[in-house]
Formats: C-alpha cells, structure tokens, sequence
C-alpha cells in the first residue's frame, strides 16, 4: 500500500527518536518516498546524517541553513503540501500540547501546521506524563483535529520505571499506516489490466507500421489505478515508459498478435479491463526477413497488409457478467456516432472517446480530454486536463457504476 507514497515523519526531542532510523527504513523498503524534519531537541536522540543516509533525502529542522554559507531556505509551505501522510514518531507531551494548542515555535511545528494530509501520531513519554489529564486532554483534541492516533505501549521506559508510555514500535506504526491505506483505497483487492501504447508490425527486422502513441494514457491509467489500491496487469507496446509501482507488473511487447496474446493471457483474471492501446488495424502480410532493398529504377513498391485481430473486440466477446470491459475511440471525424458503434460493436460497457489535434489532445500529449459513453446510456464529458488526473476521474466514475 506504501508505494510511490509520498511519507513526511516528523520526529520530536525523546529518546524513542533513535528507532526513527529503524521506521525510515521498513518505509522505504516498502516503497515509500520519506523525508524527516526535526524538531532542534530530536537532534540530541538522533543524528541528521543517519536519517538522511536512510531516507536518501535531506533532513531539516530550521527555516534555514545556519552552517551553509548558502544559507538555503526551507520553505514550510512547500514541505507542508509535499506528503501524502505526516506521521509524528515521537511525539513527545511538549510537542504534543504545542500542536494542540496550534503553536508555531520551530521548523516542525510550521510544517505540520501547513499540511494538508491525513497526520498519524505516535506520542512517547515517561507513564506519569502519558497518564496527566493535560497529556490524556491533548490527544483528545489531536483526535478530534481528525488525526490518527498511534497509542503509546506498555514496557520499561528510558527512566527505569515500567508502564504504559513507549512509543509504538515501527512495525506497529506501519500497521496502522497500511490498515488506513486500505481502508481508503477504493480498488482495493481489484485485478485491472490495461492495454496501452502503439504496436508496430514488422515490414522487415529494420522498418515497421506504428503509430504515434506514446503509452501515456494507459500508464497514467496504471499509475492511478495502483494508487487506488488494484493490481493491474500492463501490456505495453513500445514505449520509453516505465513504473517503479510494485502493484503495477509490465508485460512488453510489440506487435498487435503479441498483445493480444498477453491480453488474452490476463482477461479471464481481470476484475476490469481497459483497452487504451493505439493497436494497427493491418499489418503486412509477409515480413522479410532480411532487410528490403532499394531496387534501382522501381519508383513503386506495394506492400500486401493483412487484418489484425481486434484484441478489444476478441476478449470482450468472452467477457463474464463479473467483468467491466472498457474501451476507447480515437475518432476524428463523427465522433459521438462512431464511438457509439465502437461500444455497442465491440460489446464494452464503456468506452472513453478522444479526438486527436496538434496541441493538447491524444497521441503523445500530457493533456487529454475525453468524453465517456456508457452502455446504460451514460455520457460524460471530462475537461481538458493531464492525462494522469483524468486517469484518476475515470477510475472514480467507473468505481461509482461498478462497487
Ligand atoms: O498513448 P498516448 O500518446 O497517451 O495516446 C493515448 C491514445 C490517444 C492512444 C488513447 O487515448 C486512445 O485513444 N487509444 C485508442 C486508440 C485507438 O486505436 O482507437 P480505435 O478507435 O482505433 O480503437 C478502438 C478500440 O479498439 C481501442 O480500445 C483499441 O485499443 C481497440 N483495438 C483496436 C484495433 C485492434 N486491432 N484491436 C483493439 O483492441
């Protein structure tokens, strides 16, 4: 659930600051992107460099670079709007009754007090302190602040005494990470695959017939799709794309008869698939398999294509009552009406219908937009925007139909 998440921890003056190392750690491991800010006591429990080192980010605990002779800038905004999670590890009963009370004294408090995102904290403190009504009070307000309380656990504490007040450990931390991540991923337990990019179709082992699809669309779809909790299978046609997204598995490849073999390899698994790939309609009939030489004389070459099966077409004719079939349509010319055909034609339950110009629309853009047609009638029109927050859109407006 961790990857690709974007993790800010913000870490207090107590001893338990020195198992953040140890968290920074299971958080990268599991995928997170993680930056540290420190309050100027954690630097007493725990050194910069060490969470620096781990997190493979700069760590910072003022407004500016006191020892550089830059003297940067750390702007708290910027780092307040950056994560996706703040998570407070430690907490101590200060620091905890300064964000109660909405103080702003040091780099940290700024930054949590910027943030936009969901906040977990994980207060630690000797069991006295823990047990004070003003302590017991503080988290309540953190609580109805919305925050995601993390309680302290019973053990020996760093002053010899036994009781409840030491921090969670990691391990526990990241549950109650995960367990909300889930919580809030609508695709949860969804098995996607997507097809997405262009296919060429070899003329010989040096030229083919492609198109200019660049795999954009279907990686944001995939990217999204992932965030949103699913498992999605990607069959790519050649495409300078990549994911690091563990939920997301890439199957290459590059002629339209292979992508329909790893399509049709994944169908029946799919809870949802989505055919966004820019697929060749012929391909030529008899590849050379040397490569083609210029004739001296011939002004004319033909070249005999050959009907490529409709991969969209072939696997919805299988689809289960279970499934959700979605296409799209590049059209350019009567758009509305040929996509209609396209959906009914090619039995989908949706398809997401793009028309193509120079600027900002279809092949190779950052920015699509797109109109989808439902099977039920439904038609919807999606502003211009990026690809990848149109990808979150759709995803939104299918979850909606299909829960
Ligand atoms: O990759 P990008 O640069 O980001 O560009 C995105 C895109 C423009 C390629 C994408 O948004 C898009 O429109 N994809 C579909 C392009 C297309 O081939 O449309 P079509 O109208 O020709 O095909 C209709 C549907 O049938 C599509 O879902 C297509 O994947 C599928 N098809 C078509 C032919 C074929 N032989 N097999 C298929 O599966």
């Amino acid at each position: 659930m961790l990857s690709g998440k974007k993790i800010l921890l913000g870490v207090t003056g107590g001893i338990a600051a020195y198992k953040t190392t140890y968290l920074v750690r299971l958080l990268v491991k599991a995928g997170a992107e993680v930056r540290v800010v420190l309050s100027p006591s954690a630097r007493d429990f725990v050194t910069p460099l060490s969470l620096s080192t781990l997190s493979k980010n700069p760590v910072y605990w003022e407004y500016y670079d006191k020892e550089s002779e830059s003297g940067e800038w750390h702007n708290h905004v910027e780092m307040g709007l950056w994560p996706d999670l703040l998570v407070l590890a430690p907490l101590t009963a200060n620091s905890l009754a300064k964000i109660a009370q909405g103080q702003s004294d040091n780099f940290l408090m700024a930054v949590y007090l910027s943030v936009k995102c969901p906040v977990f904290f994980a207060p630690a403190m000797d069991l006295d302190m823990y047990k004070h009504p003003a302590t017991q009070n503080n988290i309540s307000v953190l609580k109805s602040f919305g925050h995601h309380f993390i309680p302290a656990e019973n053990g020996e504490l760093a002053s010899g005494l036994s009781g409840e007040g030491r921090m969670a450990e990691p391990e526990t931390i990241l549950q109650h990470i995960n367990a909300y991540l889930f919580e809030q991923a609508p695709l949860a337990g969804k098995k996607i695959l997507i097809t997405a990019g262009p296919t060429y179709e070899a003329i010989d082992p040096v030229r083919f017939i492609g198109n200019r699809s660049s795999g954009k669309m279907g990686m944001a779809l995939a990217e999204a799709a992932a965030q949103k909790g699913a498992q999605v299978t990607l069959v790519l046609g050649p495409s300078a794309l990549n994911s690091t997204n563990n939920a997301i598995s890439i199957i290459r490849v590059e002629s339209t008869l292979e992508m329909l073999a790893a399509a049709e390899d994944n169908f029946s698994q799919a809870d949802w698939a989505i055919f966004s790939a820019a697929v060749a309609d012929y391909r030529p009939k008899n590849p050379a398999q040397q490569k083609i030489k210029k004739v001296i004389g011939a002004e004319e070459m033909r070249l005999d294509l050959i009907q490529n099966p409709d991969i969209l077409k072939t696997l919805a004719a299988e689809k289960r009552t279970d499934q959700v079939v979605i296409g799209f349509a590049l059209e350019t010319e009567n758009a509305l009406a040929n996509a209609q055909k396209k959906l009914h034609t090619k039995n989908c339950d949706w398809i997401v219908l793009n028309s193509p110009d120079k600027n900002e629309r279809g092949f190779g853009h950052d920015t699509n937009e797109v109109y989808l047609i439902g099977k039920n009638q439904e038609q919807i029109a999606l502003s211009l925007k990026l690809k990848k927050e149109l990808a979150h859109e759709i995803l939104d407006i299918l979850h909606q139909h299909h829960n």
